[in-house]
């Protein structure tokens, strides 16, 4: 019903405080050519994910859930030189997509692209050690984001941050009884956080470009 205002109020905030980014907008642009789903974060919550990446001082990262690379690409921009950014994507179209835009954005040296869905891929960076992460962005699929959350919080340092987006589905996340496995998998992300002492967590619900939605951030305690 307010979708309009919300869309409109999104842009003005990106016209205002996005900067301009021609990778970016290149990204962008590609990935709608080659027909992926136009699901990335709005420019707002991008630039919140950038202020959360700086704020940890991230070098190392890992990212559930590439599309195109546009959140990639924003997270890789802040980390220095020798940082390194980890991000798993199941659609191998999709990766290769993203693959070149985050070349074409000078990127990659610090980005580690890697193609399979992440619950086969995880046991490859067990096994080559990676982490510990000082930065997690948790966005592929939502089924998963409970898993996925529980092997990077194992993995995060005290001081790290694991961010989880489309958690709150619309509002469903508020039904007790929800027949959705994807509204379930977050009221069981929820739960898990409530049981969770490492962790200081919490949800934001927000409105904007993408309709009705939000994110949980986790602070990873002990530092
Ligand atoms: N983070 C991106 C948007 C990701 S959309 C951005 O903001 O720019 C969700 C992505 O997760 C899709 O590209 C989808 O193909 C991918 N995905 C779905 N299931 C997955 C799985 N099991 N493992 C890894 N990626 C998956
Ligand atoms: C979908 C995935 C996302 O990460 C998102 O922010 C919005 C929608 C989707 O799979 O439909
Ligand atoms: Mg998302």
């Amino acid at each position: 019903m307010y979708h309009e205002t919300f869309t409109s109020v999104d842009e003005f905030i990106s016209e205002t405080l996005t900067p301009d980014d021609q990778a970016l907008r290149d990204a962008l642009e590609v990935a709608e050519a080659a027909g992926l789903p136009s699901i990335q974060v709005s420019p707002p919550q991008g630039r919140l994910l950038q202020i959360l990446a700086r704020l940890v001082g991230a070098r190392q990262v890992l990212e559930f859930g590439t599309l195109g690379g546009y959140s990639t690409i924003l997270l890789a921009r802040t980390l220095p030189r020798d940082g390194r950014l980890i991000t798993l994507e199941a659609n191998p179209e999709y990766a290769e997509v993203a693959r070149r835009s985050i070349e074409r954005a000078g990127l990659g040296e610090i980005v580690d692209n890697r193609v399979g869905p992440a619950l086969e891929t995880l046991p490859d960076l067990e096994t080559e050690g990676a982490g510990p992460f000082d930065f997690v962005f948790i966005d592929a699929d939502k089924v998963s984001t409970p898993d996925y959350f529980a092997w990077s919080l194992d993995r995060t340092r005290p001081g790290g941050l694991i961010v989880a987006d489309n958690v709150v589905r619309d509002g469903t996340l508020a039904e007790t009884d929800s027949d959705d496995d994807a509204t379930r998998a977050q009221r069981r992300l929820h739960k898990m956080l409530a049981a969770e002492p490492r962790v200081a967590a919490t949800t934001i619900q927000t409105v904007g470009v993408k309709g009705y939605d939000g994110f949980t951030v986790a602070l990873v305690e002990g530092a």
